[in-house]
């Protein structure tokens, strides 16, 4: 056992390794340190809870650590890149039980001996940590669902939706009256377990009323909602490192959430309020679009990138499917030592998760100071001789400009069609996750390399 102020040391200095780590996983050439930061203030913070918060039952305790990190550990070496954020989603789902459990066991714990103003704080703190666990709980097993294309990407547009949120937020209001008043009689779980089903049903509806192109927001969101389930747990166990971590938690993935939403242009409230984008990779209607496709083989592509002096690669989720980026890194070295300037252009939104195309690129050893975020790098397209676009399609969408009122209109995209000629490199005409046409492909400078990426490079990197 180690006392008090150990502990209280301890948990300061985790949480200043959280707050490093954040700091270390905002910038690629810091993130592995930042990453080290967070695994070792994890644990410190559980060596210093186990050690000195626990003092008994042991024995449940390492076999639940046990259960548990032999099942991280599993899925962690199992999942691929491309499916990171279901993962990240049903780990959110796992943080929400936590909160629910924590906050009935707390609830019913006979040792509580709390009277007044005080019990109605903790009954405020347990019935909120409850609330907010239980929506994160069922919210993010259907976005695990959609993700993992389990449940149709479709959004779930009730009649009077936003109606039926309301009500369900009024009755949860009235049932916390009512478990704070009956709780102080010794009773409350009869509106305790009303409300857990009613943000049960919340997190359901409010994640199926949310179409495909607004996904990402929404586990961010999530992931935000997760630390505030964890901070309101930690309110409930008087545990400030949780408090603290559920607040860094829950603010992050706050302004995470924000940033996604200025990258396609969402009013965050339209987000939540639900009903945009489809399932995606739909076969889209050619007929209505102006203009032709033109396909080009690996010869004309190899021809096209030596002749050329401003290169540009726009990576996509389609790179990562392929497993690409090596070739992609193969192909730059031998283009920049025959003189060609290689550059990579990132939308903030490229791939399926926050910073996707930044570690795929990172893996294959694509010097950093070749990478550039689309802000700083679309005014140079006019000066790019070939944009290479591997596998990807809404990033790229001229129509996100064109067409204010479309389906992803207002949605910032890399203009590489102001460049001498674009190739784009992907397997056939089937639309990207916004499930929206792409009149890129049709315009007079852009070139179709149809195949798997991977398959179409290689053939490139052999030719040149
Ligand atoms: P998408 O628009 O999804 O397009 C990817 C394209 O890659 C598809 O059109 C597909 O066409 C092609 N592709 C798939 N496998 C391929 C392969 N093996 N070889 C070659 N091409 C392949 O991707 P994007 O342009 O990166 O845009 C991202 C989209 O995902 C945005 O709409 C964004 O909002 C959304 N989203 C983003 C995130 C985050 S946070 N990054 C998370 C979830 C969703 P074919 O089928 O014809 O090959």
């Amino acid at each position: 056992m180690i006392n008090a102020g150990v502990i209280t040391v301890s948990y300061i200095i985790a949480t200043i390794l959280f707050i490093l780590a954040l700091g270390g996983l905002s910038d690629q050439e810091t993130a592995r340190r930042g990453n080290w930061y967070g695994i070792i203030g994890m644990a410190i913070a559980l060596a210093a809870t186990v050690l000195g918060v626990v003092t008994q039952h042991y024995t449940i305790l390492f076999a639940a650590l046990l259960i548990g990190g032999s099942i991280g550990i599993v899925a962690a070496r199992r999942v691929q890149m491309t499916q990171m954020p279901e993962l990240v989603a049903i780990l959110h789902s796992l943080v929400g039980a936590a909160a629910v459990a924590v906050g009935y066991a707390n609830f019913m714990d006979p040792n509580k001996h709390l009277v007044g103003v005080e019990l109605t704080i903790h009954d405020i703190e347990t019935y909120l940590g409850i609330l907010i666990g239980a929506v994160t709980l069922s919210g993010s097993v259907i976005a695990f669902g959609k993700l993992s294309g389990r449940i149709g990407g479709q959004p779930l547009t009730l009649p009077a939706r936003h109606w039926l949120n309301l009500g369900l937020l009024i009755a949860s209001f009235w049932f916390g009256y009512e478990f704070v008043v009956q709780s102080s009689a010794g009773g409350g779980m009869i509106p305790l377990l009303i409300m857990t089903v009613i943000a049960l049903l919340f997190g359901i509806h409010m994640v199926m009323a949310i179409g495909g192109a607004d996904m990402p927001v929404v586990v961010s969101m999530l992931n935000s909602y997760s630390g505030w389930a964890a901070a309101a747990t930690g309110f409930m166990l008087n545990n400030d490192l949780l408090i603290v971590t559920g607040a860094l938690v829950g603010s992050s993935g706050a302004i995470l959430s924000y940033i996604m939403c200025r990258a396609m242009n969402r009013k965050f409230i339209a987000v939540i309020a639900g009903g945009f984008g489809t399932g995606g990779g739909t076969a889209a209607a050619s007929g209505e679009q102006e203009g032709e496709i033109v396909a080009i083989e690996a010869e004309e592509t190899a021809a096209l990138l030596v002749d050329a002096k401003e290169v540009m690669i726009i990576p996509g989720y389609g790179m990562a499917v392929a497993q690409a980026q090596h070739i992609v890194y193969e192909i730059t070295k031998i283009l920049r030592a025959k003189g060609v300037n290689v550059r990579f252009a990132i939308h903030p939104v490229a791939g399926r998760m926050p910073g996707h195309m930044n570690v795929l690129l990172a893996e294959a050893k694509v010097p950093y100071d070749i990478v550039f975020e689309m802000d700083e790098i679309n005014e140079d397209f006019p000066n790019v001789d070939v944009s290479m676009v591997i596998g990807a399609n809404d990033i790229v969408n001229p129509s996100a400009l064109d067409e204010p009122d479309g389906p992803i209109g207002g949605m910032p995209v890399i203009e590489c069609w102001k460049g001498k000629t674009t190739i784009v490199l992907k397997r056939s005409m089937a639309t990207g996750y916004a499930g929206v046409q792409n009149p890129l492909f049709f315009k007079e400078n852009t070139r179709m390399l149809f195949g798997d990426a991977k398959d179409t490079l290689d053939a490139v990197f052999k030719l040149l």
